[in-house]
């Protein structure tokens, strides 16, 4: 497994590639402190994709001066080995310098981002994905790219900037990876502490909850199935609601009725740490 911290580095290397006819580059970006989750999103990379690339980065500019950029976990080194483990060839480590150096005043934005749950409650952090995506792409040039659901409204705005753009690359979304006792894995799970980490689990109750409103009761307004989704979450106290949304997948708007399929998605607080999940429910 290569690394490189340089972009002229990676480019001749990308250059170099004796690809054959058909064969593809697949790309999937990562913050670091991989867990099951980013190694689900490699293995599909390695299922399809002949040459399989992936990137450490601290992305300073999807986060807010009160968020947890200093304290993010960082463990470059068990990062490397998992990689090199599942037979990444090559990872491109750049820093805060290379991404965005002295003068840099270029911002990529997606509509679809901007305003709505993640996008109010974390108003930069789109703009922030959006952009280093971008430029990740541009460097490294995939033919694919690989995403968590977990995240679902940056997969949306992914597909959105691919599409918008006009990038030449198919976006796969991976499954959410989850723990035995349905809390969606993800690298902040760290920041838990013990007594956090035994009420975490409710956000996923919460979420079949939704499921079981919508699939088996048939339950078709909106309003009820968040209601449903806060009764559940409101069994801890140490929760604080964000969002509980019913949100059209195609818009990410929140729905009134539910038709066909909707994307089920809450946000809490449990102490200091800010847990996402998601899920993609059909109305039948
Ligand atoms: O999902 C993440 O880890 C990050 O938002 C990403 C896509 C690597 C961009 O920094």
């Amino acid at each position: 497994m290569l690394t490189s911290s340089s972009i002229s580095e990676y480019r001749a290397w990308r250059k170099s590639l004796k690809l054959k006819d058909g064969e593809l580059v697949g790309f999937f970006p990562t913050m670091g402190a991989l867990h099951e989750g980013h190694l689900d999103l490699c293995r599909a990379a390695k299922e399809k994709c002949a040459v399989v690339v992936s990137s450490i980065f601290v992305n300073p500019a999807q986060f807010a001066p009160h968020e947890d950029l200093d304290k993010y976990p960082r463990q470059q080194e068990e990062d490397l080995k998992k990689l090199r483990e599942l037979g990444v060839d090559m990872v491109f480590l750049p820093n805060n310098e290379i991404m965005y150096p002295p003068g840099y005043d270029t911002w990529v934005q997606a509509d679809v981002g901007s305003g709505r749950n993640e996008g109010a409650v974390r108003p930069h952090f789109f703009r922030g994905v959006a952009t280093v995506c971008t430029k990740l792409f541009n460097i490294v040039q995939p033919d694919m790219v690989f995403f968590g659901q977990k995240d679902a409204q940056q997969c949306v705005v992914i597909q959105h900037i691919v599409r918008d753009l006009n990038m030449d690359i198919e976006v796969v979304i991976v499954p959410t990876r989850r723990e035995a006792d349905g809390l969606a894995m993800s690298s902040r799970n760290q920041y838990l502490t013990g007594e956090m980490r035994a009420k975490a689990p409710v956000v996923y109750k919460a979420l079949c909850k939704a499921k079981e409103m919508i699939e088996a009761s048939k339950e078709r307004n909106a309003d009820k199935v968040r209601e449903g989704m806060k009764e559940v979450l409101s069994q801890e106290p140490l929760v604080q609601i964000q969002y509980a949304s019913v949100l059209s997948t195609d818009t990410l708007l929140e729905v009134e009725e539910v038709e066909s399929k909707v994307l089920i998605a809450i946000a809490v607080m449990l102490g200091s740490t800010r847990l996402i999940d998601n899920m993609i429910v059909h109305s039948g």
